[in-house]
């Protein structure tokens, strides 16, 4: 699709006009351009609501203030602190991120996204993120929110869109600077419409559904580590009993979580490592 000049000026005057009525300039995550917390702020924020990661970034970055800290941690201690944001690979995938970058990058988060895409559990979004609100770059990007925004000015007849599409107007409407308000004025307008109702990203090509969590592996699994940060070791057969799942399932998650290298087992006890 191709925005004339006056559409896409209107569509920028929209979302500047709500940014600054309504703008949510004051999280804490956007009073910094330190990567490191940016990183931080963006695993927690994928798949768990602002509410709810506000306390969590700031105990997390208490307890591991730089890159280095979170780098030499044990992943037991990481895993300590993200409990209660479930999604507990997110954690892992951000010490071992962390480590990376210690290893390859002297400690320094690297300023180029094809950099940034190399670290471990750093993808297109996430890379683009960070370059954006650490250093003000200009990239082009979605994530949910920002789908939303576009779903609803430019795909409002569209039975199904694709991110291709949605990236190609995000481009057209980029302005030409002040990238990092740019985006967190998307996220807050798409936010913004979600909250009217309406969110659209079902008919998303890109659309996943976030699971049930009760009833489901994942809270199952989240139990194990849960437990295990509680008791710090148990022997497996407790954990399998004790924490009144289907045993067959238990096992089968534990199984999971072994494999992923998230909790170990020896001598018949289980630990976070
Ligand atoms: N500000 C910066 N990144 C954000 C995100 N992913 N969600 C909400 N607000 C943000």
């Amino acid at each position: 699709m191709k925005g004339n000049k006056k559409t896409i000026s209107s569509f920028q005057k929209t979302i500047w006009d709500f940014f600054e009525k309504e703008g949510r300039q004051t999280l804490t995550w956007r009073k910094t351009k330190n990567p490191y917390r940016i990183w931080v702020s963006e695993i927690m924020l994928q798949q768990t609501q602002v509410s709810r990661v506000v306390e969590k970034y700031k105990s997390f970055l208490k307890k591991f203030p730089t890159i280095q800290s979170l780098a030499e941690s044990s992943q037991a201690n990481v895993l300590k602190e993200w409990v209660g944001l479930g999604y507990n690979r997110r954690a892992l995938f951000l010490k071992k991120g962390a480590e990376f970058v210690v290893k390859e990058f002297q400690g320094k988060i690297p300023k180029d996204v094809s950099l940034l895409e190399k670290i471990p559990g750093i993808g297109h979004y996430t890379a683009r993120a960070i370059a954006t609100f650490a250093y003000n770059q200009k990239h082009v990007f979605v994530e949910t929110n920002i789908r939303t925004v576009y779903f609803n000015h430019f795909f409002k007849n569209t039975e199904i869109v694709s991110d291709r599409e949605i990236l190609d107007m995000v481009e057209q409407t980029l302005p030409e600077e002040n990238f990092r308000e740019w985006y967190w004025a998307l996220m807050d307008y798409g936010s913004y419409l979600k909250k009217q109702g309406k969110g659209m990203n079902t008919r998303s090509r890109h659309y996943v559904k976030q699971s049930r969590f009760e009833g489901s592996d994942r809270q199952i699994r989240s139990a194990v580590v849960r437990y295990l940060t509680q008791k710090g070791e148990a022997d497996v057969d407790d954990v399998v009993r004790g924490l009144g799942f289907d045993i067959d399932r238990t096992e089968e998650q534990i199984q999971k979580l072994l494999d992923e290298e998230m909790v170990f087992l020896e001598d018949g006890v289980l630990s976070l490592g």
